[in-house]
């Protein structure tokens, strides 16, 4: 008698709800080849993958394959790779292509690739022509659990991140799991702290469940890593359901975030890695959190420990300084009348947005920062 294991399905979809719009994030192995993933879409007599010179080499022509059927043409505009081409620049060459190339109000754009691509070409669709139809397929893990869903779109300006942007929601996400295994460790480990912020803001389990599996994350295991997005995916979608427009609770996905712009700025944008950044600033918020009264040292330690195990940086560069620091964080969305207002975690698995007396801010700037070099 043969004994024959069922096959692993290794898919999920999780659907997001906001008052005007609902659509599905498709995760899968292999979705990029699977017709499924694309049927339908909004029909167009064009359809443009926008992506960068990195990933098009990578897997552009397997998503043009699988839209020729949909598309009478498939057009790939491929981007420079960088954060620092996040910017005014790049979003004009997307909109010269389009000009150029006669694309109309239907045409369909998709963003192919991490965060950066996704939040450009996500700002391009809801600009051109004052609002074309785009579909987000991220190839990194950290644009899988975070930046794909949700609907913020934007570029960054010399004086902010992501100052200048439009809340746009996408037809549908589809993630790929395979795309992931040609990540860059380091790409990773910067994905791997947004997956981690979601357990200290939304679900103790969730952080439970990431520390027990780190290391099989780490290996790309399929059947963590499906779990691991699909359990971000589906917190990302519940807070994004009550709060599109972040008026409130949406704020608490920005845990870390406002120590972490300070240091993305303060080296200029590309310098450290976006979740890289995140990292660090999620240690100075639990840190924050513990001054505050709210959460104890243990926490601060669990949290440093778990992203230093990911690979992470925990300690801010000395090069921004003190001043520097809090004067890029006044930049700061969350900012209200010029006072900066921070994420903190008010008990696991429960955050809050509060404002924090500057004295706190400058001991934790003092406690999480490298030492100078002599
Ligand atoms: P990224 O887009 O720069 O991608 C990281 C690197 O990986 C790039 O060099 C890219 O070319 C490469 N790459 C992408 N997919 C690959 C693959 N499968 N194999 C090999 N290489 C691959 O960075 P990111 O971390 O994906 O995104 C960071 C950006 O996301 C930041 O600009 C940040 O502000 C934004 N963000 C937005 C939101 C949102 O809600 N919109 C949330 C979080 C972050
Ligand atoms: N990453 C923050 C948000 O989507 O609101």
């Amino acid at each position: 008698m043969s004994s024959t294991a069922a096959p692993l399905l290794l898919r999920a979809d999780v659907p997001v709800s906001t008052p005007g719009h609902r659509y599905d994030i498709h995760i899968a192995a292999g979705a990029l080849a699977d017709p499924a993933a694309w049927q339908g879409l909004p029909a167009a007599a064009q359809a443009v993958i926008v992506t960068n010179t990195t990933v098009q080499a990578l897997y552009a022509a397997a998503l043009q394959r699988a839209l020729a059927p949909h598309y009478g043409r498939v057009a790939v505009l491929a981007l420079p790779d960088g954060e620092a081409y996040k910017d005014w620049q790049t979003l004009n060459q997307v909109f010269d292509h389009l000009l150029a190339a006669g694309c109309d109000r239907k045409t369909v754009l998709f963003a192919l690739g991490g965060g950066v691509v996704g939040d450009l070409t996500g700002f391009a669709a809801a600009c051109y022509m004052r609002g074309v139809p785009f579909v987000q397929v991220p190839t990194t893990l950290l644009a899988q659990v975070d930046s794909s869903v949700g609907g913020k779109t934007a570029i960054n300006h010399p004086l902010g991140k992501n100052m200048i942007g439009a809340f746009y929601q996408p037809q549908r996400v589809v993630c790929d799991l395979d795309t992931l295994r040609t990540l860059p460790p380091r790409e990773l480990a910067a994905g791997l702290a947004e997956v981690i912020k979601y357990g200290p803001i939304a679900d103790v389990a969730f952080l439970d469940w990431i520390e027990a599996q780190l290391d099989a994350l780490l290996a790309r295991e399929p059947a963590a890593l499906l779990h691991a997005v699909r359990r971000s995916c589906e917190i990302k979608a519940w807070v994004v359901g009550q709060d599109e427009r972040e008026s409130g609770l949406r704020a608490i996905l920005n845990f870390g975030h406002t120590f972490g712009h300070a240091i993305e700025a303060g080296l200029g944008y590309g310098q450290w890695l976006h979740g890289e950044a995140v990292a660090c600033g999620m240690v100075m918020a639990a840190d924050l959190s513990r001054r505050l009264g709210l959460m104890p040292e243990a926490f601060v330690e669990r949290l440093r420990h778990l992203l230093q195990r990911a690979g992470l940086p925990v300690q801010a560069p000395a090069a921004i300084g003190v001043e520097r620091f809090i004067e890029l964080m006044r930049v700061d969305k969350k900012a209200e009348g010029g006072e900066i207002r921070f994420v903190v975690i008010e008990a696991l698995g429960r955050a809050a947005v509060r404002p924090a007396p500057d004295a706190l801010v400058r001991e934790v700037i003092a406690r999480h920062t490298q030492p100078a070099a002599a």
